[in-house]
């Protein structure tokens, strides 16, 4: 099959570039989905460790659930085609807060959202644009970090995404979460998770999880998990070799040059300047 042109790739939502993998009519009528009170959200913004913090959740559950791929992903059928999937439902989003069907927030569902320092998000997403065909070419990382800045990605801009949810942080019903934090400590961040959902756990099962969710284990099982459609996070590729690259902190030294560094943190700054989160990102 030939890749798309170009221009049937990306169109606008609300000022939002997205993928035309996400129609307009599905993106319109959003807000009419019917939320339950036990679905879960997870919302990220992409590359900020979404499949890693999924396969911890599906993990962490013993009784039978349903991970959809992201609410935002297909056409106007797909609203309908979760509304039949039996409870519970982890729905995942890279939907900023404000863009969120209104019934989770009516019904208080859960959301757990995870995030990243933005240098290496940015990065990561570098190299998912590079390899993906359902994504526009980009020739260099030096024309890709122009564009990470602007917003004119998928998904829009990091800092409205991160400054929309962060509004939300002390929500009762939300749970705030960083990949670097992930990456120091699994088993405290896991234990963090299984108690805001409730869940009894043992040491041993936490062990046992943070174990599978290794980036190397999870990266090796991708053969078998390709061929499983409840592990589909991602609805712009099949191809889970994409999703688990380096899993890394700190790659952005290796992309940035000095001078992209300051310009990435002068508009940091100034983008977060009301933000209280703004020191965990940055290193
Ligand atoms: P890199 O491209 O920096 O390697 P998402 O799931 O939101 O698309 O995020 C993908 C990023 O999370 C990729 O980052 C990927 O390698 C990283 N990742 C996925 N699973 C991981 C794991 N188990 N441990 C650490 N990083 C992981």
């Amino acid at each position: 099959m030939s890749n798309p042109s170009e221009t049937e790739l990306i169109h606008m939502f609300k000022g939002i570039p997205f993928t035309t993998r996400s129609s307009l009519e599905l993106l319109k009528s959003l807000d009419t989905f019917d939320a339950r009170e036990d679905d879960v959200l997870l919302g990220s913004y992409p590359k900020s460790g979404t499949h890693w913090l999924a396969g911890v959740i599906t993990k962490l559950y013993n009784t039978p659930i349903t991970l959809t791929s992201p609410i935002e992903f297909g056409d106007v059928s797909k609203l309908e085609e979760l509304n039949k999937l039996s409870s519970k439902r982890i729905i995942p989003t890279h939907l900023d807060y404000n863009m969120l069907p209104s019934n989770f927030k009516n019904k208080n569902c859960k959301m757990i959202y995870i995030s990243r320092n933005p240098k290496d998000t940015a990065v990561s997403m570098y190299h998912y644009y590079r390899e993906n065909p359902h994504l526009p070419t980009v020739d260099t990382w030096t024309a890709f970090f122009d564009l990470f800045l602007e917003g004119d990605v998928v998904c829009g801009s990091w800092f409205d995404h991160f400054l929309s949810w962060e509004e939300h942080k002390n929500d009762k019903n939300i749970l705030f979460l960083f990949y670097e934090d992930m990456k120091k400590d699994l088993p405290k961040i896991v234990k963090e998770i299984s108690v805001f959902l409730d869940i009894d756990i043992s040491d041993d099962d936490i062990q046992d999880i943070c174990k599978k969710s290794s980036f190397s284990e999870m990266k090796n099982n991708t053969e078998k998990e390709n061929s499983d459609p409840s592990h589909t996070v991602c609805a712009l590729t099949s191809n889970r070799k994409l999703i688990f690259r380096k899993g890394t902190v700190g790659d952005w030294k290796n992309h940035f040059t000095p001078k992209q560094n300051l310009k990435f943190e002068e508009i940091f700054n100034e983008k977060m300047k009301l933000s209280k989160m703004a020191k965990r990102l940055t290193y």
